[in-house]
């Protein structure tokens, strides 16, 4: 199948588009390169061994990506675009509401005006809302309260929703939405993984700047939640285990038994912050500094799933271990030439915005 990539040289975008080539797909790949670098593109095809059509537009510009409609071919979409960074969307929810919104309505209108019926969605377990408790099944986000603590996650329900109310009108659109819980590490060849502009917010690459010494100390934000440590239970699953699950849903399209699917893709094992730094220190035998401080805003004790539905209807399974995890998210982020000097450099910039 040939497949239209929006935000294809994000984070999990461009392991996606990998895992693609890997099962004979090809693809097209637009993105703004607002959160992403076009040398991401470039290593993309390093990996795959071919090029791949790239055009750097913005999902929110109609008349700029019907231009790649027109020009371009393709069955299906996997909408990747957006904003994604959770405290961010508490300061900027007019931006995130406008972005993620009006990109993935612009995607859909012209799927329609293309004839083009198959897309697969990048939504997120924050759609579970606080009240939900773990392990989450893909139902219970009707019953738990659905009380998302932030904007991004509300974007995330609400295209989820337009997705639903599309499949309802329209018996010819397919709709695949995936629900993911914490993508971290890297591909192997150390040329793709997690590069988020300036300090990173999520643990996961905080402790690759931290292990590469771009960064002092990882802050812990609290020890006093009800886990066995005290510190924050997640849900990790390798990026590339993410990745292949995207792959896994194409077969959807061919079924006409229905035509919207739900799943969450993660591990339904729980991590907790301590025991993610302990797997980062013997995988990489290193040793990770770091400082127990107050709880962060918005966080909960635990947030994991119950990956079964993915595992029966899709036969896929997350096999990748949390030690191949922080192995290669050290691999890809000591190759990734960003100097701690440059890293605060941007920080400080991004500050003054
Ligand atoms: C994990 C744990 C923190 C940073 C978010 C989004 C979610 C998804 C993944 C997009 C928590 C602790 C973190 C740090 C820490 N993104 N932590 N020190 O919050 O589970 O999920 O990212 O879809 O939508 O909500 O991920 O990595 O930020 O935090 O102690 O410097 O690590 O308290 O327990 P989170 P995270």
């Amino acid at each position: 199948m040939r497949i239209l990539v929006a935000g294809g040289a994000g984070y999990i975008g461009s392991h996606t588009i990998v895992e693609l080539y890997k099962k004979g797909h090809t693809v097209v790949c637009v993105d703004n390169l607002y959160n992403s670098k076009l040398k991401v593109i470039k290593n993309i095809e390093k990996i795959i061994g071919t090029n791949i059509p790239f055009y750097k537009v913005d999902c929110c510009n109609k008349k700029k990506l019907e231009t790649v409609f027109k020009k371009e071919s393709f069955e299906a979409v996997i909408m990747f675009q957006g904003y994604k960074a959770v405290g961010e969307s508490v300061k900027k929810p007019l931006e995130y509401y406008r972005n993620n919104i009006d990109s993935a309505l612009t995607i859909l209108e012209l799927m329609d005006k293309f004839n083009i019926h198959n897309v697969i969605f990048s939504s997120s377990a924050t759609v579970y809302g606080k009240n939900c408790k773990s392990p989450i099944k893909e139902s219970d986000n009707s019953q738990c309260l659905n009380e998302i603590t932030n904007p991004y996650g509300e974007t995330k329900a609400m295209i989820e929703r337009i997705l639903m109310d599309k499949a309802k009108s329209d018996k010819t659109f397919k709709a695949v939405i995936l629900r993911y819980f914490n993508p971290v590490g890297a591909h192997e060849s150390g040329l793709i993984g997690e590069d988020p502009n300036g300090i990173p917010n999520n643990l996961m690459p905080y402790i690759a700047k931290v292990a590469t010494g771009k960064l002092p100390y990882l802050n812990v934000y609290g020890n006093d939640y009800k886990t066995k440590d005290g510190t924050g239970v997640r849900d990790y699953i390798h990026v590339v285990d993410l990745a292949i699950g995207h792959v896994a849903t194409i077969k959807c399209f061919n079924n006409k038994k229905t035509n919207l699917w739900i799943y969450n893709l993660g591990t339904g094992k729980g991590t907790s912050v301590l025991d993610l730094v302990k797997e980062y220190e013997n995988a990489n035998k290193l040793s990770i500094k770091y400082k127990i401080v107050g709880r962060r805003e918005g966080d909960i004790d635990k947030l994991y799933c119950n990956p079964k539905r993915a595992n029966e209807e899709l036969n896929w399974q997350a096999s990748r271990t949390v030690n191949a995890m922080c192995e290669s998210s050290y691999k890809y982020e000591f190759n990734n030439k960003i100097s701690g000097g440059e890293l605060c450099q941007k920080t400080k910039k991004l500050k003054k915005k």
